[in-house]
């Protein structure tokens, strides 16, 4: 069992939950700022004017990444720190914190990654109807052609989209995340194809401006689904539960109704049936925008659920045995899913994968050495990454990404579900490599070499 030679060994971050410098330097305001002063939606009161400080402090970082032997790193560009309108003005001071975070990850031998949008729309847009507005994929591919201009000399991977399944499902259909509208199906089905649309726009105007040949995709989420044995018929049951057995309330988490249209130029048929009183129309003209060539199948995947096929021959999920583990944000450790999903996403969709976030919530302390002995991580990340190992030998898999590089402001859990490989105490910034970053920086010396012990 291996990964291939070039393996892309990564962490990831996103702008509103790292940078910090929320109101310097010309950044207008995002959804997120404006979020987070709501009463009761962020769960300690926090927001992101702060995080991390990657924005003053994106050496001392590299430095660490550097040290971990990093190949990459994914982290995504605010919008409004760019155009703080929106559209129009470009901001000078933004460009150029993007360009020095760019050259210094080059100059230590770290590949960017840039994602486009990590959730923090403009708040100028959203007052425009954001995602709603029909004109939302033009205002996008505005953004993106900037991108492209200032950045894709030295930068070679974009993706446009981070988990759209999020900021549609928990900002337009609930108001869990920003925007906080708690809409009804039918309007999160228009912004919902919007986003699609634009993402759409933005390949194609990444492609026309890009200086070099980008390597472009998305990085969606969802609700996924693994095989209880390896029997056909267990098999085909977790794939039916996930592509096809969509119900209502769930639509949005589906991995089939944003990724179906991108790669295989449709929705998929059984679930417009089902909603096809709800849903807006779609043109072969949009439906072919979407339908941009990308190069690989990006997937953000944590945990999924178990499916069998019952005796009536249906998929059922099976239940949780007693005791099993889940992490302090409430997430099931399932790491036989990054096993099967890489499988799955070649299967359906054909495409080199790259893992583009996994990883784990811990409570994470300070032991009186002044290290960080997170075991529970490290045990958590040997299993998943033995599992995708096991799938890299099935299929092509390009990359992996571990969120997070650092502890961060973890959205409505605000700084309580820490994430890093790198302890953050937000008192005073300090920043401490936790046991798991010394341990990756193993499995990266070895290309995962060490996990076969
Ligand atoms: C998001 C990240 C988030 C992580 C952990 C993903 O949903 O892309 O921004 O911090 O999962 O919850």
């Amino acid at each position: 069992m291996s990964f291939k030679k070039d393996f892309m060994w990564g962490a990831a971050t996103a702008s509103y939950q790292v940078e910090g410098a929320a109101k310097e330097d010309g950044r207008g305001l995002s959804v997120w700022d404006v979020f987070c002063e709501k009463q009761g939606k962020i769960k300690d009161k926090s927001n992101g004017d702060i995080a991390c400080d990657q924005y003053h402090r994106y050496e001392e970082d590299i430095e660490l990444m550097a040290k971990m032997g990093l190949k990459a790193y994914r982290f995504s560009l605010s919008w409004s720190r760019i155009l703080p309108e929106g559209t129009g003005k470009v901001n000078e001071k933004g460009i150029e914190y993007y360009s020095n975070l760019i050259d210094c990850l080059l100059a230590h031998g770290i590949e960017p990654f840039v994602t486009l949008y990590h959730w923090d729309l403009p708040y100028t847009l959203h007052k425009r109807g954001g995602w709603l507005n029909e004109e939302s994929p033009e205002w996008f591919a505005e953004y993106a052609k900037i991108a492209a201009e200032y950045f894709s000399d030295r930068v070679k991977y974009f993706f446009t989209f981070n988990e759209p399944q999020c900021f549609v499902g928990l900002g337009y259909l609930s108001d869990i995340h920003a925007p906080g509208i708690n809409g009804p199906d039918r309007d999160a089905f228009t912004a919902a194809h919007h986003v699609l649309k634009a993402h759409g726009r933005a390949v194609q105007v990444l492609r026309e401006y890009g200086k070099q040949p980008l390597k472009i995709g998305f990085a969606p989420a969802g609700k996924y689904t693994y095989p209880k044995t390896a029997a056909p018929k267990d098999v085909e049951a977790a794939k039916k539960m996930m592509f096809d057995n969509i119900a209502l309330e769930d639509w949005a988490w589906s991995v089939a109704w944003w990724s179906d249209p991108i790669f295989l130029g449709k929705y998929p048929e059984a679930v417009c049936e089902k909603y096809k009183d709800i849903l807006p129309a779609f043109t072969q003209e949009d439906m072919d925008l979407i339908h941009q060539p990308i190069d690989f199948v990006g997937q953000n995947i944590y945990d999924g659920r178990m499916v069998a096929c019952g005796d009536d021959g249906e998929p059922y999920f099976v239940p949780d045995y007693i005791g099993a583990p889940y992490t302090t944000i409430n997430s099931p450790v399932t790491p036989e899913i990054l096993y099967w999903m890489p499988k799955f996403l070649y299967e359906r969709y054909g495409k080199p994968v790259i893992i583009t976030e996994s990883g784990m919530a811990n409570v994470d302390i300070v032991s009186a050495d002044g290290q960080v002995h997170d075991g529970s991580r490290i045990a958590y990340l040997e299993s998943y990454l033995q599992n995708l190992c096991k799938a890299a030998d099935e299929v092509p898999i390009d990359g992996y990404f571990l969120w997070s590089l650092l502890d961060n402001f973890e959205w409505a859990h605000g700084y309580q579900g820490r994430f890093g490989l790198i302890y953050v105490d937000f008192r005073t910034q300090k920043r401490i490599p936790k046991d798991s970053a010394k341990w990756y920086q193993t499995v990266i010396a070895t290309n995962g070499g060490c996990l076969h012990r």
